[in-house]
């Protein structure tokens, strides 16, 4: 009967997804309005809904005591996705890694129970794979489309929603096989799909270094054929360099040699741009560890002279490397530096040396990627971060993924 929707009375807010018309009577008064008007509320999924993709280690329930983590220490609404890792791939079949995988796979998977929103993802390959076995199969026309066929009733039998490649990291020779492998698998993911249902998602983690990403993947057609693309903007720094570091810096430092000028985010996020891939499916890769180092001197800033790598954390027991909730006990007594330049801190204790990411520099991480387009923000690891809450204070479970997710919520 002669409505319109005013343009003056229709607003929306992306943050929330949720968009206000009002109609207005033929006589476009609204003070006059009686049953000519209308206040419709119609909530959709907004396009500017960032991701928050979550990386869980299955070797992460090995730790002992309150490292230990089990899936159904994840909170349902934190992420957007979460990934498992890692699968297997055995006489060219993608195949399980852990004798309890199965349970654990279901233990993850029931958590849609109670968010039907989330979605979960299998990934497939890893540090611990071996890139020779990738390059085997995937540079063979048969061996390529065994596995490619194994892999939808695998994730539809375990309730998966789709599959993560993190093939660490393709050399000069796979990248054609890399990108046949995409290209095919996607195709079987859409060939696959029920007619009600929404195909398997398809994604891949990839370096963030520059030579690594010129060496092996063919980044613009990669990302034709992919949900997202999560860039592994950490492990820029480590022991094998001879002084201390940020191993996850937001921007170079200001007196970094030019040879560093490629290992830092910024970088890292606007060469993936320029190399073609939409900035609606790139994922920036936050990390919940830090990377430490044992001083060898008392210089105590960046580029100082180390001997090795820190000592091993009480949990994850592995040298150079600790969980945030490591990190939150060394802080006890440590001395707390931010780096004005590279917009992260870092902190010393004795000769002990790590640099990490806090609340407040995930904060400027997320600001950033919003500033810049992305779809979001990768994690990991979930089970690296404080998951009992237990160790950074204020009883917060994963205070800083769930930093990440407020930044990402906020205006
Ligand atoms: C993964 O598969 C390979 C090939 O079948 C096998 O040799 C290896 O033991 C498997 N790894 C695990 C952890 O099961």
């Amino acid at each position: 009967t002669g409505l319109r929707v005013a343009q003056t009375g229709l607003w929306a807010d992306h943050g929330s997804g949720l968009w206000v018309f009002r109609l207005k009577g033929p006589d476009g008064l609204q003070s006059h309005c009686t049953e000519g008007c209308f206040v419709v509320l119609l909530v959709v999924q907004s396009c500017a809904a960032y991701q928050l993709v979550c990386y869980y280690t299955s070797w992460s329930q090995y730790r002992e005591g309150d490292g230990s983590c089990f899936p159904d220490a994840i909170d349902p609404f934190l992420c957007t996705h979460v990934i498992y890792s890692f699968a297997n791939i055995s006489n060219n079949e993608i195949d399980t890694w852990e004798w309890n995988d199965v349970s654990l796979y279901d233990t993850l998977n029931t958590l849609k129970t109670r968010n039907p929103n989330l979605k979960t993802l299998l990934s497939v390959g890893g540090w611990n794979f071996g890139s020779e076995r990738f390059s085997k199969i995937a540079s063979n026309t048969q061996s390529r489309r065994t596995f490619i066929k194994s892999v939808p009733p695998f994730l539809r039998t375990h309730g998966f929603d789709g599959l993560d490649l993190a093939w660490i990291y393709p050399g000069r020779r796979d990248k054609r096989h890399l990108t046949s492998l995409v290209k095919e698998m996607k195709a079987e993911f859409v060939k696959e799909a029920p007619k009600e249902k929404q195909p398997l998602l398809l994604s891949a983690a990839v370096s963030a270094g520059k030579v690594a990403l010129d060496r092996g993947y063919d980044m613009s057609r990669l990302a034709q054929h992919l949900d997202f693309i999560s860039l592994l903007t950490y492990d820029f720094h480590g022991a094998w360099r001879q002084s201390a570091g940020h191993h996850s810096p937001l921007f170079p430092g200001q007196e970094a040699p030019s040879s560093d000028r490629y290992s830092n985010t910024d970088y890292a996020v606007g060469y993936a741009l320029r190399l073609g891939v939409p900035a609606q499916k790139l994922l920036m890769g936050i990390p919940t560890f830090g990377r430490s180092f044992t001083l060898a001197s008392s210089k105590i800033g960046v580029g100082a002279p180390i001997s090795g790598p820190g000592l091993p954390g009480q949990f994850t027991k592995e040298g150079g490397i600790l969980a945030y909730y490591e990190i939150c006990d060394f802080l006890r007594g440590a001395t707390v530096h931010r780096l004005p330049d590279q917009q992260v801190p870092y902190a010393t204790k004795g000769n002990q040396w790590v640099g990490y990411d806090d609340q407040e520099s995930v904060k400027t991480k997320v600001q950033y990627l919003k500033n810049r387009g992305l779809a979001g923000a990768m994690v990991w690891a979930l089970d690296l971060d404080d998951f009992r809450g237990t160790f950074c204070g204020k009883n917060l479970h994963f205070p800083l993924t769930s930093a990440i997710k407020e930044a990402l919520a906020a205006a």
